[in-house]
């Protein structure tokens, strides 16, 4: 199957997807039984259950109970209203009628739901929503989707995984895809994949910030190979801080830990949330959420952690042993293991953190991008359900409901395509000389992992929670200056598993999408959802009802408006 092709070795494939969480998996599955003859790789810059997917904790959201009050509208509503309705609703209304058949469906595959007393699919409470919808499994619901779906995956002999292989670029002629060029990580050696249909399913980009609950491969690699494919990164301004990251590592403390009970709490021993959403409390919409932790800070009312950093407690004492045990056992153990308090005992110090991109590749509903055979799916994919912010537990939801449609027309496609018979293999040489001369060999003056930090703490101080024209621009400026003050320093030569290598090809990346946010939230000169500027603290239908696009140029992106579909809500204030 492998044959040398000029330089480079190269690999057929019918349909290729870029990245293996829950978006790529689904996908796959899809994409298998639609198309039995298809050849289908799964190719992934980590070992599968490496994939950040695993982290995801509190629930996936869908409507199970009709019966006892829940509706499919009421799940729609929250959404866009959630979204400061930024959300496309047609696709809102997508996600929320797909999903209820996608629990059954994990179900039937192996998904070991948490239960309700009745033996019922136990569904918890979360931020924003009217009705108890977020479906878990205690509080590792990423993790035992992730393995549902990989185990399901080992039914089909026509998916192939490639683990632990870079994609770098997508290979097109202006009209269609045709392949990408990818490293093999473990030899070092540059592939050409050719293939008829791409999906990208690479997940968010949240570690362009230091204090995130991202793995530390969610880069932007797959964004950007969008974006300098030529493809329109959509509001890209817009990104979730989930308020409470544990101190000091920032890792993930489950919005179900307020699902099941849990206060926020500040300085005062008050339940603060009653001043800033006295209808819904901690479970607000974590935009809302996030803004009143920084507002009690910023107003003195805030803890200081033995680090010196400013941060508010959850506290989960009352919620009782038996329930931390059996529906929040896994934050329990990251809190005893990462910040040495026992929730059970004492109250977490928390801060908002990184969390969730709103923003990705630009798609239609069916998670069509604008080039022909590429689709997107998952959080790399912006299909505008989310809006402006995001719902806890819509996220997993999503990337399986994308998965499931991009991997099946994805797979129609392929089925019906044929392999370029003219290969611009001129592009792959190209390509092989953008990475190996202008990266590869880099020897600039800068530590590159002391520019990652660098650039990652100008997200964080620059465009955090709260955000000014001032701030951002100056964030902006320091980016850039950084970038020119060069980062490509490989010192590592080897080809075998070289990290090094890797990490300055994701720096790379970093600088270009980091660049797009920025541009994006200074431009963006009102407040709405994740999106909160002091300087314009309203929301400005009038001028910014619409979605952001912005197109790579070397000289910086190209900003652009798209309009937000409207079928059922009316913008209104929204009020919790
Ligand atoms: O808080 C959480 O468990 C996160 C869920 C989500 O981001 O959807």
């Amino acid at each position: 199957m492998k044959q040398k092709i000029a330089m480079v070795d190269s690999l057929e494939y019918d349909l290729i997807i870029v990245g293996s969480g829950l978006a790529g998996l689904r996908a796959a599955i899809e994409a298998a039984k639609t198309g039995p003859s298809l050849k289908i790789g799964v190719v992934s810059k980590v070992q599968v259950m490496r994939s950040h997917s695993v982290s995801a904790e509190g629930g996936t959201a869908a409507v199970l109970f009709e019966e006892e009050g829940d509706t499919i509208e009421s799940h729609i509503y929250d959404t866009v209203k959630g979204s400061d309705f930024l959300a496309d609703q047609d696709v809102a209304e997508r996600l929320c009628k797909e999903m209820p058949r996608e629990v059954y469906q994990l179900e039937h595959w192996g998904m070991p739901w948490s239960r309700r007393k009745d033996g019922r699919i136990g569904q918890r409470n979360f931020g924003g929503y009217s009705f108890p919808r977020a479906t878990y499994a205690s509080d590792k619901v990423g993790f035992f989707e992730m393995q549902t779906l990989y185990d399901t995956c080992q039914k089909f002999d026509n998916i192939e995984f490639l683990n632990e292989w870079f994609v770098t670029s997508i290979i097109h002629d202006g009209q269609q895809f045709l392949g990408v060029t990818a490293i093999e990580l473990s030899s070092g050696t540059f592939y050409t994949i050719k293939a008829k249909a791409l999906i990208i399913s690479t997940g968010g980009a949240g570690r362009i910030y230091s204090f995130s609950t991202y793995a530390l491969s969610s880069t932007p690699d797959g964004l950007d190979m969008a974006y300098r494919a030529g493809l329109a990164l959509k509001d890209m301004e817009f990104v979730q801080f989930h308020p409470t990251g544990i101190l000091p590592s920032g890792i993930l403390i489950t919005e179900g830990a307020r699902g099941e009970g849990g206060y926020l709490i500040n300085k005062d021993g008050e339940r603060f949330m009653k001043r800033y959403a006295p209808s819904k409390m901690e479970l607000a919409p974590r935009d809302i959420v996030s803004r009143a932790i920084m507002t009690e800070i910023r107003e003195g009312r805030g803890f200081q952690h033995e680090t010196g950093v400013d941060c508010m407690k959850l506290d989960l004492r009352h919620v009782g042993d038996a329930v931390i045990r059996e529906k929040l056992g896994a934050i329990r153990e990251i809190s005893i293991k990462f910040s040495g308090i026992d929730p059970a005992q004492e109250p977490m110090d928390i801060r908002p953190v990184c969390h969730y991109m709103m923003g990705g590749i630009h798609t239609n509903i069916d998670g069509a991008t604008e080039l022909k055979g590429v689709w997107a799916a998952g959080e790399a994919a912006c299909n505008s359900v989310h809006g402006a912010n995001r719902l806890g537990a819509n996220s997993t939801s999503e990337c399986i409901v994308w998965g499931k449609i991009t991997g099946e027309l994805a797979a129609k496609y392929a089925m019906n395509a044929k392999h370029s018979s003219q290969f611009p293999y001129h592009l792959v040489t190209l390509e092989e000389k953008r990475i190996y001369d202008g990266i590869f060999r880099g020897q600039g003056e800068y530590n590159p992992y002391e520019v990652r930090q660098e650039l990652t703490d100008i997200m964080n101080e620059k465009a955090y929670v709260f955000r000014t024209e001032s701030e951002l621009v100056e964030g902006l400026k320091k980016l850039q200056d950084l970038r020119a003050r060069t980062w490509k320093h490989v010192d590592d030569k080897a080809k075998e598993y070289n990290t090094n290598f890797t990490n300055v090809m994701e720096l790379d990346s970093m600088f270009r999408v980091a660049e797009v946010v920025l541009i994006g939230a200074i431009n963006r000169k009102e407040s709405r959802g994740s999106h909160a500027r002091l300087d314009y603290p309203q929301r400005d239908d009038a001028n910014f009802l619409h979605h952001t696009l912005a197109y790579y140029d070397p000289k910086g992106p190209i900003m652009k408006k798209h309009p937000v579909t409207i079928t059922r809500y009316q913008p209104v204030e929204r009020k919790y």
